[in-house]
């Protein structure tokens, strides 16, 4: 199994470019199942999770071919019929999205037949909210030997669906669905989220009518039939977070390009407020440090366009090391700490209490071995690892390969003292 290596020090100057976003790329490829005509997505981030949803897709039915375009990396799926509209455990317990495809699945087949993605480190993660969306749509579901069994003889039909609270997930799903439904459906308390409006911009190409996304009522109006598109993928919010954090952390300046500093602008406040200074450019942003102690800021993870729960574990990085106590509260999930044990090993002083940690800043970390628990706990790890005296070492460096691409070469363009040790499986911890 691979490990990263850091030696912490080294400030960063230089820039990044940033990928597409992962948690838009995996829905919107799950988007290409609902049509028999090619779906062509560019800026597609090329990582684990999206190999790891071509394999399935392709299980399915859907020809995936991934190149070089005119705008970087792109994918290309075509599905001109679905073959299978089964996904096994083994696919959907090793990434929880691919429970994505059983909204698509079923409204272009009417049957399908997904397991149920189980519990994950960061909290029991049910998916009711999806099954009652699709339930509201006319489908009938049956739940038995870890699998949802789906039915949809007659097609689905439009619906009127309140979420009881908010889910991105689940939003996403209804509209998976929702696009090839008769009449027309109506989402209230729905996710807010950019990824949602990238979805919704990427079906309206594909030929129906999604209004309202990015406020919490959407309206769709299903078809029929829906056609091919090309799509270029929204930028990744949270890698652009995650090095705006590493940027503040180890001091020195960061352009980061490709990118729109909005969508993560929850988070930049809470940097400044933290002592970094954060400049917002036409294509990104840049992010500067010098010298001086960062200073403890509290933050509150809560949907868009509050603080992203996908950077508490790097702002939680980042204020191990500030001036005085930060209180860091969870709210989106209830067991998204597990990296705090993780920075105690480097010297930091964390206190959990149910939802909330206390950090108590220290005047310098020390490097060790750590283990990633899940993707964002585990670059949450690196950043620490960036301004630690001397050499941390993180494993299980798979988690980071699901979400960040060429992690160590983007941060080691800027200086970073940052390598992949290949691992060969021996004699090495789970
Ligand atoms: C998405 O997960 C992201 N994943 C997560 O990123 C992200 O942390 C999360 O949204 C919140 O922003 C993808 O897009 C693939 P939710 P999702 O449904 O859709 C509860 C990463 O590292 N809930 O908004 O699963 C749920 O347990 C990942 O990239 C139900 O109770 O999040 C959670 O407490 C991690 N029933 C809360 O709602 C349901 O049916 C919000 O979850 C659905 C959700």
């Amino acid at each position: 199994m691979d490990r990263i290596a850091i030696t912490g020090g080294a400030r960063l100057n230089g820039v990044i470019p940033i990928s597409g976003a992962k948690n838009s790329a995996i829905k919107l490829m799950a988007a290409s199942l609902l049509t028999d005509e090619p779906l062509r997505l560019t800026n597609m981030p090329r990582l684990a999770d999206t190999k790891f949803l071509g394999k399935l897709l392709q299980r399915l039915g859907t020809s995936v071919d991934e190149k070089d375009g005119p705008d970087g990396a792109e994918t290309v799926l075509h599905t001109p019929e679905v073959v299978s509209s089964f996904a096994p455990y083994d696919l959907v317990r090793q990434m929880r999205a691919s429970f994505n495809v059983l909204g698509p699945l079923l409204a272009r087949t009417g049957t399908a037949k997904v397991s149920l993605p189980g519990g994950c480190t960061i909290g029991a993660r049910p998916v009711d909210l999806h099954l009652k969306a699709l339930e509201a749509l006319g489908a009938v579901i049956d739940l038995h030997e870890g699998y949802v069994y789906a039915q949809a003889p007659r097609g689905l039909r439009g619906a009127e669906i309140a979420f009881p609270f908010v889910s991105v997930g689940a939003t996403e799903h209804a509209m998976l669905a929702a696009v090839l439904a008769k009449g027309d459906t109506v989402l209230t308390n729905s996710a807010c989220e950019p990824e949602i409006e990238d979805l919704a911009e990427c079906l309206n190409k594909m030929g129906t009518k999604v209004e309202g996304a990015g406020t919490p009522t959407i309206r769709i109006t299903g078809v029929a039939r829906l056609n091919g598109a090309t799509h270029s993928v929204i930028p990744d919010r949270i890698e652009t977070g995650t090095f705006a954090v590493a940027a503040a952390m180890a001091g020195g300046e960061v352009r980061l390009t490709n990118t729109r500093a909005h969508l993560i602008e929850s988070l930049l406040v809470k940097i400044e407020e933290a002592g970094a200074s954060v400049e917002r450019t036409n294509d990104g942003l840049i992010v500067r440090r010098n010298g001086g102690r960062l200073k403890a800021v509290d933050v509150t993870t809560d949907v868009y366009p509050g603080f992203a729960t996908d950077l508490q574990a790097q702002f939680m990085a980042l204020m191990t090391l500030a001036d005085g106590e930060s209180v860091i509260t969870e709210n989106v999930f209830e067991n998204r700490f597990m990296h705090a044990p993780e920075l105690a090993r480097l010297g930091a002083d964390i206190t959990i209490s149910g939802r909330e940690a206390r950090v108590k800043g220290v005047e310098q970390l020390t490097g060790a071995q750590v283990m990633a628990t899940d993707l964002r706990a585990s670059v949450g790890l690196v950043i620490a690892g960036l301004v630690a005296k001397g050499e941390t070492m993180v494993g299980r460096v798979y988690h980071l390969d699901r979400g960040f691409e060429r992690l160590e070469e983007k941060l080691g363009a800027c200086g970073a003292n940052i390598r992949r040790i290949k691992g060969d499986g021996e004699g090495e911890e789970e």
